[in-house]
């Protein structure tokens, strides 16, 4: 069986091109290709999903908004833990913050100081949080968040948009096409993205194309004897909704009393600190979190309305309770983590700062791609930069399909070769970032187009 491609040609010419001695390549080269031997693929991460654009080094360590290779390269990072890393690598206040709790211990099977804390931030700053619960994971806190839907009104199905990504789970690993890419079932009809789903699981899950409300509102009616709720990613895998869209699922959801639980793993603590439903001014029943929660440090949490979260009570009546526990859930590193992440994000100006970053960062790019006569539509919103090259408007998962994304993977791999990480799209930003990083990434992004356009590589 294959696995990671030998060492090639084209991993040594970028070696000489950055001037990294050849002994330093080849071991560098040798301990990608040793991943294969102990871990299938060599791999456990998104970016090496496809063998051909896994990178073509290994980090020893991070700092700021750089990574470092064990060939000696230095990297900029706008990849960042795909938005984990809002204050960038390492940090100091949550490493100090880390080093100190795990110095204390870190699980106690009982409720931890700093979760408390962090519970109490969190209920400050997320508009519709009550009450929070700490998981281990992006997908755990949607396993939890559909749970407890599900417990609340007694119902079964789940609507979400097709493209969305929601996690690994079977619950909700439908229509997001990372398995099959051409296939097209009618709506509201739901898609395995996986073999190893369950039959049987995609009747519980409805399937509604991105930013259209009349057609959401038909499946909605017509499901509404069975439906427990509905999930969205407020930035759909970096495309915005339309002026109204939120508010009006938000008025769809309150007409038909069905729970509308907003995914913010991508979008919390990042669009702003109160997250999506605090950028939008639309307050959902349900949130879930991850990501930028924890500065890498492995959380997740699902944060909503004190009748719903009374589920999680264990003074609750039997008929109104659910199961959820988990070994690690809380644990204090990662609630320590989190509270030094949030403090830091609370500093002033920090918004202002990601904001006024990403949107000089688009207007950048936008303006490098007309200049190489790429049609392109820039999307995404705040400090999530994405765009698709096509002329016409993407507004949801099939016409971004309708793109050349061979392109952007063509690009995300030229920006590796000029000491850029990312570039492919979705691209984020920390408050490590600032100006010296935006034009590191702009001329980066000038020196990769015009190498695909002198390789011929632009177009196709
Ligand atoms: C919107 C959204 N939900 C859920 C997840 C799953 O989170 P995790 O990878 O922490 O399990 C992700 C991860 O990419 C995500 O972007």
């Amino acid at each position: 069986m294959s696995s990671r491609s030998e060492p090639t040609a084209e991993h040594a010419e970028i070696a000489e091109d950055q001037g990294i001695p050849e002994s330093s390549a080849s071991s560098a080269i040798s301990a990608v290709n040793q991943a294969a031997e102990y871990l299938p693929g060599g791999t456990y991460h998104t970016l090496s999903q496809n063998p051909d654009s896994a990178p073509e080094f290994l980090f020893s360590h991070g700092s700021g908004a750089y990574v470092y290779t064990t060939d000696g390269r230095r990297l900029l990072d706008i990849m960042l833990g795909h938005g984990s890393l809002m204050l960038g690598h390492c940090p100091p206040s949550v490493v100090e913050a880390v080093k100190a709790q795990a110095e204390r211990g870190n699980t106690f099977t009982h409720v931890t100081q700093p979760a408390i804390e962090l519970a109490k931030m969190m209920v400050e700053v997320v508009p519709c949080a009550d009450k929070v619960r700490f998981i281990n994971s992006g997908t755990e806190a949607v396993m939890l968040a559909l749970r407890l839907v599900r417990a609340y009104t007694g119902k079964n199905k789940v609507l979400k948009f097709e493209g969305a990504y929601h996690g690994f789970a079977d619950e909700l690993l439908f229509s997001t096409n990372y398995g099959y890419p051409d296939r097209w079932p009618d709506y509201p009809a739901a898609d395995p993205d996986s073999l190893g789903i369950p039959a049987g699981r995609q009747d519980h899950v409805l399937i509604a194309p991105w930013n259209d409300l009349d057609l959401t509102a038909e499946i909605v009616r017509n499901n509404l004897d069975d439906l427990a709720g509905i999930i969205l990613e407020p930035v759909m895998r970096g495309l915005s909704s339309r002026p109204g869209f939120m508010e009006g699922m938000r008025e769809l959801a309150t007409e038909h009393n069905v729970p509308l639980i907003f995914d913010e793993v991508g979008t919390g603590f990042k669009l702003a600190l109160g997250g999506a439903q605090e950028y939008y001014g639309v307050t959902p029943d349900l949130a879930t979190f991850g990501k930028g929660l924890g500065s890498g440090y492995p959380i997740g949490a699902v944060a909503g309305s004190e009748e719903i979260m009374s589920y999680l009570d264990p003074a609750s009546p039997d008929d109104a309770r659910i199961f959820s526990l988990g070994s690690f859930h809380g644990n204090a590193v990662s609630t320590a983590a989190a509270v030094a992440t949030i403090k830091g994000l609370r500093e002033p100006g920090t918004y202002e700062h990601l904001t006024s970053y990403g949107n000089r960062l688009r207007d950048g790019l936008e303006e490098l791609f007309q200049r190489f006569d790429l049609p392109v539509q820039m999307t995404g919103e705040a400090n999530t930069v994405e765009w698709f090259f096509t002329t016409e408007p993407v507004t949801d998962y099939r016409s971004s399909l309708a793109t050349n994304r061979g392109l952007k993977d063509r690009l995300a791999a030229q920006m590796r070769r000029h000491n850029v990480f990312g570039g492919g799209g979705r691209l984020g930003s920390s408050t490590a970032h600032g100006d010296t990083e935006l034009s590191l990434t702009l001329e980066a992004m000038e020196a990769s187009l015009v190498s695909l356009r002198d390789s011929g590589g632009l177009s196709g």
